[in-house]
C-alpha cells in the first residue's frame, strides 16, 4: 500500500519542514491547566496565547500532528461513533501555523501543492469553501481568499458559506477568523455524473467530505462579544489525518484504512467474530471498540485514568461504552479490550512514544476497568431487559436510570443508548433530580464522589466545563 497512515503523516510533516516549519510534538490530549477545556480539541489549542498576542512565538512557522478528542454531552457525537463510518472520538489533526509570518496566499498555495502535487489527489474532485460574509459580524465576502483560490481552481468550485461553516472560533472567547475549507468528492463516476458535488458540500454527505480547514486568524473574540482585530495576522490549519488517509487509500470508510484494519483484525482475533463492514450490528461494535481504544489509550498515556469525575469520567464512560458493545454484540464476557490496546501500541507506538512507555499501565488499567464493569453489567442489563419486557410504558423512569448509574455503574448516556435501541426514552429530569438528592446525601456525609460534564460551547468543536453537581450547588 503506497499511502500508509504513517507515511501520510510523515509526508505532511516533511513537507512543512521543507518549507521552513519547525515540527513540534503533539500537545497532550488531556489539558490540565485550562478550566474551560478538558481535552485538546484542535491543533491550535497549545498556541492560543501566541495568537492573541500574550506570548511571542519563538518559531514563526510550526507544524505538527495533534491528538484531539471531540466528544460532547449534548451534541453527543459519541453516540454516532461506530454507527457510521466517519465519526471518531479521538483523531489526529495535521496542522501548520504561521505566527505573523505568511498569510492567505502562502497558506492556500502550500495546501494546494501538498494535496495535488505531493499526495496526488485528483484536482477534479476538489471543492473549496470561503467565508461569504456576515452582517452581524460586520464582515463581507472574503474576496481575497476567492481571488487567491482562483489561481488554482475553477471559480465555480469556490463556494461561499456563512458564519456557521466558514468563520472559525476557538470558543466563546479567543482567537478567531474567516476560514476556507477543502472538500473532496469521493463518489463513483456514475454518481458524480448524476449530481454535481457543489450541491453536496457541507450537506453531511458521507462521500463528499471536508478534509482541511485553513483559518485566517485576524480577531480575538472578547468577553463582551466584540471582535478585536489582532495586531498580527496568523494562519491556523487543521486536516483530519484519518480522512486524508481514507482519500489516499481510496476506501469507503475511515475504518478501512490500514490503522483501523489492524485494530479490527485484532478484535476479530480476540472475539472469534468476523467483521463484514456493514452498517448493522455487530459490525458497529467493531468500529466502536476500534475507535474508543485509541481515545482511552491516549488519555491514559497522557496521565488521565478513568475516574468518577471530570476528564476521568469521560474516559470511563467511553471505555464502558466499548465494554458494553463487546459484551452485548460480540459475546465477550471476559476482559479483552486491553489486548486490543497492545495492537494499538504496535501500530502507533513508533510515532507516539508515550504509548510504548505507557503500554503496561494502559493495559493494566483497561483490564481492571473491564473486570469491574463486566461484573455489574450483566445484572444491570437484566434489570433493563425486565423493564423493557414489562407493559408499563416507554420511559425508563429517573430513579431506575439513577439506580443503574449508582449501583451498576452505567453512565447515563449508556442507559440512553440502550433505551434508544429499544425505542424507549429516559426521564432525564427525574434522573438529574435523583443525582442532586444523592449530592445532598454525599455532602451531608462529607463526600464528593461523582460528577458530570456540561457543554460550554456547542458547535463543530465542543468544549467542556468540568462542572460537577457540587459546583452547580455552590
Ligand atoms: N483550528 C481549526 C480547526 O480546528 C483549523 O478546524
Amino acid at each position: 500500500m503506497e499511502w500508509t497512515t504513517n507515511k501520510v503523516r510523515a509526508t505532511f510533516l516533511g513537507y512543512f519542514k521543507d518549507h521552513g516549519h519547525a515540527v513540534v510534538d503533539s500537545a497532550p490530549i488531556v489539558i490540565k491547566d485550562d478550566p474551560t477545556l478538558m481535552f485538546t480539541n484542535a491543533g491550535m489549542n497549545q498556541f492560543k496565547s501566541i495568537f492573541v498576542g500574550n506570548e511571542d512565538a519563538v518559531q514563526k512557522r510550526i507544524a505538527d500532528t495533534q491528538k484531539c478528542l471531540r466528544v460532547s454531552g449534548k451534541h453527543n457525537d459519541l453516540e454516532e461513533v461506530g454507527r457510521d463510518h466517519y465519526h471518531h472520538t479521538m483523531f489526529e489533526m495535521l496542522g501548520n501555523w504561521s505566527f505573523g509570518d505568511y498569510f492567505k496566499k502562502e497558506a492556500i498555495a502550500l495546501a494546494w501543492d501538498l494535496l495535488i502535487n505531493v499526495y496526488g489527489i485528483d484536482a477534479d474532485r476538489v471543492y473549496v469553501t470561503i467565508f461569504g460574509g456576515d452582517d452581524d459580524l460586520g464582515l463581507g465576502l472574503d474576496e481575497e481568499a476567492r481571488d487567491l483560490w482562483k489561481q488554482h481552481i475553477d471559480e465555480e468550485r469556490i463556494l461561499p458559506f456563512g458564519r456557521k461553516d466558514n468563520f472559525w472560533e476557538m470558543g466563546e472567547t479567543g482567537p478567531c477568523g474567516p476560514c476556507s475549507e477543502i472538500h473532496v468528492d469521493l463518489r463513483s463516476e456514475d454518481e458524480r455524473g448524476k449530481v454535481d458535488a457543489r450541491s453536496l458540500v457541507n450537506q453531511d454527505d458521507p462521500s463528499v467530505i471536508e478534509i482541511w480547514n485553513l483559518v485566517f486568524m485576524q480577531f480575538n473574540r472578547l468577553e463582551n462579544g466584540d471582535l478585536k482585530t489582532l495586531k498580527e495576522k496568523h494562519i491556523d490549519t487543521g486536516m483530519g489525518l484519518e480522512r486524508l488517509v481514507r482519500v489516499l487509500q481510496g476506501v469507503d470508510s475511515n475504518y478501512e484504512i490500514d490503522l483501523f484494519r489492524a485494530l479490527i483484525a485484532s478484535i476479530s482475533k480476540q472475539t472469534g467474530v468476523a467483521y463484514k463492514g456493514t452498517a448493522e450490528l455487530p459490525d458497529v461494535a467493531f468500529r466502536v471498540i476500534a475507535d474508543h481504544i485509541r481515545a482511552i489509550a491516549f488519555c491514559i498515556a497522557d496521565g488521565q485514568l478513568p475516574s468518577n469525575n471530570g476528564a476521568g469520567y469521560v474516559v470511563r464512560r467511553v471505555l464502558r461504552r466499548a465494554i458494553r458493545y463487546g459484551f452485548s454484540q460480540l459475546n465477550m464476557k471476559k476482559p479483552f479490550i486491553y489486548a486490543i490496546a497492545g495492537t494499538l501500541v504496535d501500530e502507533m507506538g513508533a510515532e507516539f512514544s508515550e504509548l510504548t512507555r505507557g503500554k503496561e499501565l494502559i493495559q493494566k488499567v483497561i483490564k481492571e476497568e473491564e473486570s469491574t464493569f463486566l461484573s455489574t453489567l450483566e445484572k444491570g442489563l437484566d434489570r433493563l431487559s425486565t423493564l423493557f419486557d414489562s407493559e408499563n410504558g416507554q420511559v425508563v423512569e429517573g430513579p431506575v436510570a439513577f439506580e443503574l448509574y449508582d449501583t451498576f455503574g452505567f453512565p447515563i448516556d449508556l442507559t440512553n443508548l440502550i433505551a434508544a435501541e429499544k425505542g424507549w426514552k429516559v426521564d432525564m429530569e427525574g434522573f438529574n433530580k435523583e443525582l442532586l438528592k444523592q449530592k445532598e446525601r454525599s455532602r451531608n456525609a462529607g463526600k464528593t464522589s461523582f460528577g458530570d460534564w456540561t457543554v460550554l460551547h456547542e458547535g463543530p468543536n465542543s468544549y467542556f466545563l468540568d462542572m460537577t453537581i457540587c459546583d452547580l450547588l455552590r
